[in-house]
């Protein structure tokens, strides 16, 4: 049987005690610690850039998930390595030459993603599947936390988890947006591994207590 992982996203954390927040998720059940990179250009939000995953990678005791929602993400992926990432997922919308971007990703060291925004097919990916360590499909557009789950995404995990087993690969399925308590236990059925969980755990009250359900849902 396959154990999901869940990766808090401090997207809607309290910046202004941050340190505490990476305490907290370093406390807790968790995998490892996702962070949000927005340029403003590609999604509609800005977030924050090297120093800031330079300081975090310090204080975390999870390793460091980079979900880059930037435009030509290729100028950069050393100096993501480099701040600390140990995941590093671009999206298919912004690489003309996906194969080579994931071969330089993991050239680097780093474990390669790519994620799909919910107006990709995931049969675009059919080509570099067995080159990825974990796809990820967007359950909201990108640029904000806390928006309602995408019910067209149902379909797309699906035909995603038929396509690893079809090819007995061992890339792991990440979601991101909208996962809550109600909703997990059906997407661990729908074949996902990973998930991504921002608003859900940190507008809690017990932010180490939701993480644990959400680490035991079955
Ligand atoms: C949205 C980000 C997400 C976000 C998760 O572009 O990629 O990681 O923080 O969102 P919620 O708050 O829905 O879990
Ligand atoms: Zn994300």
């Amino acid at each position: 049987m396959r154990t999901h992982m869940i990766f808090p996203s401090i997207l809607t954390a309290d910046f202004l005690h941050l340190a505490d927040e990476i305490a907290m998720v370093n406390s807790s059940q968790a995998d490892l610690l996702h962070l949000d990179i927005m340029d403003g250009v590609y999604v509609p939000n800005l977030t924050f850039g090297f120093p800031v995953i330079r300081q975090i990678r310090s204080i975390s005791e999870k390793p460091l998930d980079v979900h880059l929602m930037i435009v030509d993400p290729d100028r950069y992926l050393e100096e993501y390595r480099d701040a600390g990432a140990d995941w590093l997922t671009v999206h298919y919308e912004t690489c003309p030459h996906l194969h080579r971007t994931i071969q330089r990703i993991r050239e680097l060291g780093m474990k390669p993603a790519v994620s799909l925004n919910p107006s990709t097919d995931v049969s675009l990916l059919g080509p570099v599947l067995g080159d990825l360590n974990m796809v990820l499909i967007m359950t909201v557009n990108p640029g904000f936390g806390g928006q309602t789950f995408i019910e067209a995404s149902w379909d797309k995990i699906r035909k995603l988890r038929q396509m690893i087993t079809d090819r007995n690969l061992d890339t792991l399925i990440q979601v991101d947006g909208g996962v809550t308590e109600d909703n997990i236990g059906e997407l661990i059925a729908a074949g996902v591994d990973v998930f991504v969980v921002g608003n859900t755990i940190f507008s809690s009250d017990d932010p180490l207590r939701v993480i644990a359900n959400l680490r035991r849902a079955r």
